[in-house]
């Protein structure tokens, strides 16, 4: 790709903009009627059913896609494979945070052992990574930065696609989405290659898979899985089934992270992680995501924070942002067992993420994630710019404008709510 040319993204037309602002508009809800969902094959036995449903499927070839941090794991799925007699070959350098020379370099190397199965085990890089090269395998001269959601895309003619997450909150293994980096522009800014054919065909759950993840990350995770819960439920493109599974992720997130931190080693709990990953994914990508992630692809970009730390901070700062225009917050606080019996549900509300974020650890503030305050007011005017333009922003329920973003940013590092 050339270097250094500024890349028009298919969310930077403003005409894109406004059409998917009105789609996702409250009056229109009673036209949408797809909700995708990945098979799910889960717990200690899901590996052994998945090699053997791919067997039965006449699966001969299979392409797996991982980093050099997680190849163990990737080893043990490729011995599953072989076990059933399906021939394997596996890519270990995927690179954080999915620059796109990545996917391009990997979909060569497909493209010569000719899969009829793709299957990404790892994080949300490997798994992104993965469907943007499976999306260059099948369509070779496809413009990864102008892939057109309402147009067919012509996946799955050559190979089917399989995820084997390795932490549990990104929920790439239900979504339609693939976050890669744009490094044309200066900071980078994520983008995200969206497309109805992008979600995965299978997705497996194995506690084992995960149940070695760091303390940080095992919370980074998890708060990036509750953002996209919480998010999606307040999001106006949000409908019923979307609403059922971020509620329910929501609660599983809350009820499970505290007990995973206390007994780590726990594979029923850490399962229930993963599966609330996978839902509040599927709800996202099928009912919307807004503010949480325009600021947190922000986050993480500018100032290097993982994103999942990253979302967790935008969560209480968003809910109190979005309450001024809708007021779906007091149903999520009933959800949470909140009663409004002060008249200051709201209030009650923000506390409680607030405290739930000190009760695993996790900053509260941007000043406690870590962010200088100089390298943040330097930055300011360029993060609220990117946040502004984020793909995710016509979903949410309100789209601030540039004064409102940036008072947003600032309430969220200084700790006003
Ligand atoms: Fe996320």
């Amino acid at each position: 790709m050339e270097q250094n040319k500024r890349i028009v993204w298919p969310m930077d037309e403003p005409v894109l903009r406004t059409v998917v602002t009105t789609f996702n508009a409250p009056e229109t809800k009673l036209l949408v009627n797809v909700f995708s969902f990945p098979k799910v094959f889960y717990a200690l036995a899901g590996l052994q059913i998945f090699v053997g449903a791919m067997s039965q499927m006449g699966r001969k070839k299979a392409f797996i896609i991982t980093d050099k941090g997680v190849k163990e794991l990737a080893r043990i799925v490729e011995k599953a494979l072989k076990g059933v007699g399906i021939e394997t070959e596996i890519a270990d350098d995927v690179e954080p945070e999915v620059p796109l020379h990545v996917p391009e370099r990997i979909a060569k190397k497909i493209g010569a052992m000719n899969p009829d199965l793709i299957v990404a085990v790892g994080g949300g890089s490997v798994m992104d990574t993965a469907k943007v090269a499976w999306i260059l395998y099948e369509v070779p001269d496809a413009n990864l930065t102008a892939i057109d959601p309402l147009k067919p895309l012509g996946l799955r003619k050559k190979a089917l696609l399989a995820c084997i997450p390795t932490t549990a909150g990104t929920g790439s293994e239900a979504t339609n989405v693939a976050v890669v980096h744009d490094e044309t522009v200066s900071p980078p800014r994520k983008q995200g290659v969206v497309h109805p054919e992008l979600y995965p065909d299978f997705a497996l759950l194995d506690p084992r898979f995960i149940v070695r993840m760091p303390r940080d990350l095992t919370i980074g995770t998890a708060l990036d899985a509750l953002s996209h819960a919480v998010d999606c439920f307040l999001c106006r493109s949000s409908n019923p089934i979307s609403d059922a599974l971020a509620i329910k992720a929501t609660k599983m997130v809350i009820n499970y992270l505290p007990l995973v931190l206390e007994r780590p080693s726990n594979l029923q709990l850490r399962l229930r992680t993963q599966v609330a990953a996978l839902i509040a994914g599927a709800a996202f990508s099928n009912g919307g995501i807004g503010t949480t992630h325009a600021l947190a692809h922000n986050i993480g970009t500018i100032f290097g924070v993982h994103h999942g730390m990253a979302c967790g901070v935008t969560i209480p700062y968003v809910i109190k942002f979005y309450s001024e225009v809708d007021d779906k917050y007091m149903l999520l606080a009933e959800e949470l067992g909140l009663k409004n019996n002060t008249g200051e549900i709201l209030q009650q509300l923000v506390a409680y993420f607030k405290n739930f974020l000190r009760r695993v650890g996790a900053p509260t503030t941007l000043k406690e994630l870590g962010v200088e305050e100089n390298s943040f007011q330097r930055n300011l005017d360029v993060f609220t710019r990117y946040a502004v333009m984020d793909p995710t922003g016509p979903m949410a329920p309100r789209q601030p404008t540039f004064e409102e973003m940036r008072e947003l940013i600032e309430n969220m590092y200084y700790g006003r709510l």
